[in-house]
């Protein structure tokens, strides 16, 4: 099977020129690691949300009566069904987790000075992911309709509003209206959290690796000095992707347990 599709594929030569790229073997570097990680499981527990969300304001009678927007009532349900309101947690808070972890990868960038040519276009790219991550990050806040998340998109909804320009534009096209208010904010913004946002982000992180196994990663100081002027890491495959899939494991355990001791 290996031999006829590496025939038709040359995966040897794949393997030789994608799989053996040398990783530094240095904590700091697992820190955009770490990024990907929160952002495969807000992916994954995404999916299941978004199975279960409904994306509306009109007014819906609960089992005990009282009247609320269907998009809350709906988050209420979410955290009815089993390991429902864990999984709601684990989005949230890996939420959190992508962001300060790309903000320390991003310090480790300029700390270490791996911003420098030739990896400019990486570093612009890097910063778009950022931006792109925290705009996401907010999209999402509206959606449960709780006091909480109407008064934080409130705030939001002023600041687009405010950019000179092109606010109003942008807060037309992001909140379809006046929020709080408007019926149209919510299935807007869930468009926008739940496709064109993540869209754009698997594009560029894709863009983002490419780049880097292209221009290959700098060395962390301590491997300049023990093998000057040489690559010194361990290979992409197998070694690196085992680590990979031990820390993803320990991302996975630990956010869980902190998802479920710190509900949503
Ligand atoms: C969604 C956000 C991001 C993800 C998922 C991500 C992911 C990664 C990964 C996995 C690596 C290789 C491992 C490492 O060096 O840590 C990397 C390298 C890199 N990233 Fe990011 N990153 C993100 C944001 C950023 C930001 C905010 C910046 C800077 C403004 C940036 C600039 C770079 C650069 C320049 C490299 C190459 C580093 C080197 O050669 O040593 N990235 N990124």
């Amino acid at each position: 099977m290996y031999k006829w599709l590496d025939e038709r594929l040359d995966l040897t030569g794949l393997y030789q020129k994608v799989l053996r790229k040398a990783f530094p073997v240095h904590h700091s570097f697992f820190l955009g690691e770490i990024t990907l990680f929160a952002f495969i499981v807000l992916v994954l527990t995404g999916i299941f949300l978004t199975l279960n969300f409904e994306p509306s304001i009109r007014e819906v009678r609960l089992p005990d009566g009282r009247t609320v927007p269907a998009a809350y009532a709906s988050v209420l349900y979410i955290d009815s069904l089993p390991f429902g309101a864990v999984i709601r947690s684990l989005h949230h808070w890996s939420a959190h987790v992508m962001i300060a972890a790309a903000f320390l990868h991003m310090l480790r960038i300029l700390l270490s000075g791996a911003y420098k040519k030739p990896r400019e276009l990486n570093y612009l790219v890097g910063l778009a992911l950022l931006g792109l991550a925290v705009v996401t990050a907010f999209t999402g806040y509206a959606l449960p309709y709780d006091n909480y998340a109407v008064t934080a998109t409130r705030i939001g909804y002023g600041i687009a509003a405010s950019i000179p320009w092109v606010g109003s534009t942008l807060a037309q096209v992001m909140f379809g209206g006046e929020f709080p208010g408007s019926e149209k904010a919510i299935p807007r913004l869930y468009s926008l959290h739940v496709l064109w946002l993540p869209l754009l982000l698997m594009a560029l992180i894709g863009m983002h690796m490419a780049i880097m196994m292209k221009q290959k990663h700098t060395q962390p100081r301590y491997a300049e000095r023990v093998a000057p002027g040489r690559i010194l890491g361990v290979p992409m495959y197998p070694q690196q992707l085992v680590m990979m899939g031990i820390l993803f494991a320990l991302y996975v355990g630990i956010m869980t347990l902190i998802a479920g001791a710190f509900l949503a």
